[in-house]
């Protein structure tokens, strides 16, 4: 779509909007050379696209060139797409914020005969169109773009087209990465939620967090906000030493917690009476970081709002820094989030399996042990950072460098193919009962605790990211890291194929359900002939389930 818009635009809104049109591509691409800027700055451009933004649910004969047309009478629009969600729906994004104003001048109330409206307006807006002789028989002409991954079968079958292991795990970090599009509708989505929140707070943001972007997000994976009021003005303004001065008078509480609770429970409130699009919301206010859980019914998102989450904004930033260092931290990820998915050692419903979150930090931890490193540590990260890096979180030190240009990294040229195998056979040999994981040193430590699993929290040193995990579920993560690991050692299951007829091999077999059923010995798998194994798993291939979604 966004290819087309040149032409489009000529047609329907003349030379001018064309020419400050490609000014702005023009920057958008001198932002594209400078690739790698902190995860703040990145914010700070999509919070001031997505405010410029509208989200219109069209109809589905909708015809976009005078969609574009009676669109852009209100000011020069900047981009837009097309996507499915419970019906088709267009983000606009206009080049100036005053456009929006002017199409809100022009937008009806809905009338309603039997229903009562709540008479609050959104950039949420439904595309209406009055002659029928129009809308009749039209075919419609625009592309929607996809919103969620493909199903795992056919993700199976992509990868068996590929002509080595490097490229199959680039190609479904590709599929499932989120998309510009995608990335978009994110930010307009919290930047429709602050519309709500800013009656009460006017100088709050709603900040997306997680893996929305951390680079490690999948297609269709939860929406993680952050409700930040740090911003309002005085909060850190520093008491004058002498003379008169004013302060307001402000309600207390009892607890920082409890403030929490009581701000996300009226903006939730709000949510979900007022908020269109916004179903099933759940005020979850008693957990250890309380929330407000709801579904975004126009973009798709489950939504979990938060508020007062510092730290996850910073390990966010870190793991967003960790992404960017080099190309094949992402691809790791993908992968082996993606296999750990297929075969259930992570869930999307909360319980003793390992999280995404634990998973990432796992293999983070791995390339710090790779020789040379491929990442560094954090506690280095914390010697190259500057002044204004400096970050101390209820007393935690949250302090690494974000000037990327500080950071040198050591040559290690290992293929993703040799990295994949060797993070199998790492963890499937890891010290666990004994050794905590530990990104800050980049080294194992001694466990400061009994837990089957322990990963320090990089932040909060004191706590163990993975405390929900039992051994049951660690048990399950070994076994298979040791059936992948023997399976990729398989010639006969590592080599390319025909690319026509794709057959599984390397990742892709990784991916087909595993016969690890229960926890048999390594020793034993090992006993059965390879060619009987890689039958039965091409068998398997037949029944493969579509997996539901979940959250990266
Ligand atoms: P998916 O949603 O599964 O794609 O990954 P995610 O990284 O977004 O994880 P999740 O939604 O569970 O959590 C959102 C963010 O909260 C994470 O990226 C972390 O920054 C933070 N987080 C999640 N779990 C923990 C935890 O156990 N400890 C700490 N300190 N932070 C966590
Ligand atoms: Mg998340």
């Amino acid at each position: 779509c966004f290819q087309n818009i040149d032409t489009f635009l000529c047609r329907c809104i003349g030379t001018n909007a064309v020419v400050a049109r490609n000014e702005a591509t023009r920057k958008d691409e001198t932002d594209e050379k400078d690739e790698r800027k902190p995860l703040h700055a990145v914010r700070v451009e999509r919070q001031e696209q997505a405010e410029r933004s509208v989200l219109i649910s069209c109809h589905s004969g909708t015809n976009e060139k005078k969609f574009l047309k009676y669109l852009s009478r209100h000011g020069v629009i900047k981009k837009y797409f097309f996507y499915e969600s419970y019906g088709v729906y267009a983000v606009v994004e206009f080049a100036n914020r005053e456009s929006v104003a002017s199409l809100f001048e022009e937008a009806t109330i809905p009338s309603v005969s039997n229903d009562s409206i709540v008479p609050f307006k959104s950039r949420l807006l439904s595309l209406r169109n009055l002659s029928s002789v129009d809308s009749l028989n039209k075919q419609s002409d625009y592309q929607c773009q996809p919103q969620t991954t493909i199903p795992i079968n056919e993700l199976i079958q992509k990868l068996s087209r590929e002509e080595s292991i490097d490229h199959q795990m680039t190609s479904l970090t590709e599929a499932y990465q989120l998309t510009e599009e995608n990335s978009r509708l994110r930010f307009l989505v919290c930047s429709l939620l602050k519309d709500i929140a800013v009656a009460y707070f006017p100088e709050c943001t709603i900040k997306p967090f997680g893996s929305s972007v951390n680079g490690f997000g999948k297609l269709g994976c939860d929406l993680d906000m952050f409700l930040d009021l740090d911003g309002i003005h005085g909060w850190n303004v520093k008491m004058p030493k002498s003379g008169l001065s004013l302060e307001f008078q402000m309600k207390r509480a009892n607890s920082e917690r409890g403030v929490t609770q009581s701000i996300l429970s009226v903006v939730g409130e709000c949510v979900d009476q007022f908020e269109p699009g916004c179903v099933g919301v759940q005020k979850i206010l008693n957990a250890r970081c309380p929330l407000v859980r709801f579904s975004h019914q126009p973009s798709g998102f489950q939504c979990d709002l938060t508020a007062n989450n510092r730290v996850a904004m910073k390990s966010t930033e870190l793991l967003y820094l960790y992404g960017e260092l080099d190309p094949r931290v992402r691809s790791l990820v993908f992968t082996v989030r993606c296999w750990a998915r297929a075969h259930s050692i992570t869930s999307s419903i909360p319980g003793a399996w390992i999280t995404n979150f634990s998973l990432t930090i796992m293999v983070l931890f791995f390339l710090q042990t790779r020789r040379p490193p491929i990442i560094p540590t954090l506690d280095h990260l914390r010697e190259l950072a500057g002044p204004a890096d400096k970050s101390v979180i209820e007393g935690n030190d949250c302090t690494f460098v974000s000037d990327f240009s500080k950071i040198q990294l050591q040559t290690n040229t290992e293929t993703l193919e040799r990295l994949l195998c060797e993070f199998f056979d790492f963890y499937a040999t890891f010290a666990f009962s004994k050794m905590s994981i530990n990104i800050r040193k980049g080294k194992a430590q001694n466990k400061p605790e009994v837990a089957p699993l322990h990963i320090q929290n990089p932040f909060e040193t004191s706590l163990n990211v993975s405390k929900n995990v039992n051994t049951t579920q660690l048990q399950r993560f070994v076994a298979l890291c040791q059936e992948s690991s023997w399976l990729l050692h398989q010639s006969e299951s590592n080599m390319p194929r025909d690319g026509e007829t794709a057959t599984p091999w390397g990742l892709a077999t990784l991916l087909l359900p595993s016969q690890v059923t229960g926890i048999k010995s390594c020793k034993k798998r090992r006993q059965e002939p390879a060619s009987e194994r890689i039958r039965s798993l091409l068998e398997s291939l037949k029944g493969v389930p579509v997996l539901p979604h979940q959250g990266g």
